[in-house]
């Protein structure tokens, strides 16, 4: 076990570059290495890395934060032999299948690979309120564990390296939904002549007040209903119909929420007009996997 608390951050984006200050603050020897360079302003005390391969020779431990899974695909190409050896800490947006192929191509050259997501933007990194999802290599996690805590809380969520992006997609994707749903929603103040900021507050306390009901929501997504809907999909569907009535008064578009409206009436036609919302997630595999 290493306890070398070198790090090197390959990419110095928004988020790598707050990820280099976190490590940096916390008193870390921090290597970094950025396509474009310049881009360690604001980083003192790093050492900045003539190429990628420099800079993941350079410590045993490597984060890897570029803008996509390509970008990191031709990066970490590009350095060769050097990955042997080293912890590559893989915290690129990414999918759970590429996560895997990233595994596995980091395996094969002798590294110790763990994919993550992280659940932050770069102002929160370092701050109580930032958290880390990581997967993969189990030993290598815990080995990198106190280095990485100066980023956020760390949190391994299995050994499949693919399981770090497949709980980041999940929350982000109901990040986006509720983004979306609020967006529609003050795009209907807007129109009507009212302040986003004077639905805000009203909006805040209705969500906080629907999300209390989002675990028994999952439970009937796993398990189905227990008993009767209280809030039936017939009932939802007739109400959609005023949410776009309202779009086209309003001369707003509708794509926002054209998704969940279509796949309440597709329930209904099917035959879930008493069930609850969770009756929409059996209608979306699209495949038979
Ligand atoms: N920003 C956020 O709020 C946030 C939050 C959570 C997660 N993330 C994730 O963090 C990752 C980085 O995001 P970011 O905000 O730092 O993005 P960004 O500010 O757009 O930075 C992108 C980084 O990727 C590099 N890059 C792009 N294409 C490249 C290529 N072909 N080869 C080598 N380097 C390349 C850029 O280098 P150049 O400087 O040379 O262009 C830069 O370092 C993403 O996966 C993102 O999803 C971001």
């Amino acid at each position: 076990m290493h306890s070398d608390t070198t790090v090197s951050v390959l990419g110095l984006g928004a988020m790598g570059h707050a990820l280099a200050r976190a490590f940096l603050d916390a008193g870390h020897p921090t290597t970094v290495w950025n396509r474009t360079p310049g881009r360690a302003a604001g980083l003192d005390g790093a050492r900045v890395a003539g190429s990628a391969a420099e800079a993941v020779a350079a410590s045993p431990l490597v984060v890897v934060c570029l803008v996509d899974p390509d970008a990191a695909d031709a990066v970490l190409a590009s350095t060769g032999t050097a990955p042997a050896g080293r912890t590559v800490v893989d915290l690129t947006n990414t999918s759970p299948g590429r996560a895997r192929d990233r595994a596995h191509d980091l395996s094969a050259r002798g590294a110790s690979a763990v994919d993550g997501g992280i659940m932050a933007t770069p102002p929160m990194i370092g701050g109580p309120y930032a958290m880390l999802l990581l997967s993969g290599d189990r030993e290598a996690f815990e080995r990198s564990r106190d280095v990485l805590s100066a980023l956020g809380e760390t949190r391994f969520v299995g050994d499949d390296p693919g399981s770090a992006a497949l709980y980041d997609l999940a929350l982000l994707s109901g990040m986006y939904g509720m983004f979306g749903g609020a967006l529609h929603a003050f795009g209907l103040a807007r129109s009507s002549g009212l302040r986003a900021a004077e639905l805000a507050p009203m909006l805040e306390d209705w969500l906080r007040a629907m999300l209390t009901g989002l675990k028994d929501t999952a439970a009937e997504v796993d398990d189905g209903a227990t008993g009767p809907a209280t809030s039936p999909l017939a009932m939802q569907a007739a109400g959609f119909v005023n949410l776009r009535t309202a779009a086209t008064e309003l001369g707003m578009r509708n794509d926002l929420l054209a998704g969940i409206g279509g796949l309440i009436d597709e329930a209904v036609a099917a035959g879930h007009g008493d069930e609850d919302i969770a009756a929409v997630a059996g209608l979306l595999r699209s495949t038979s996997r």
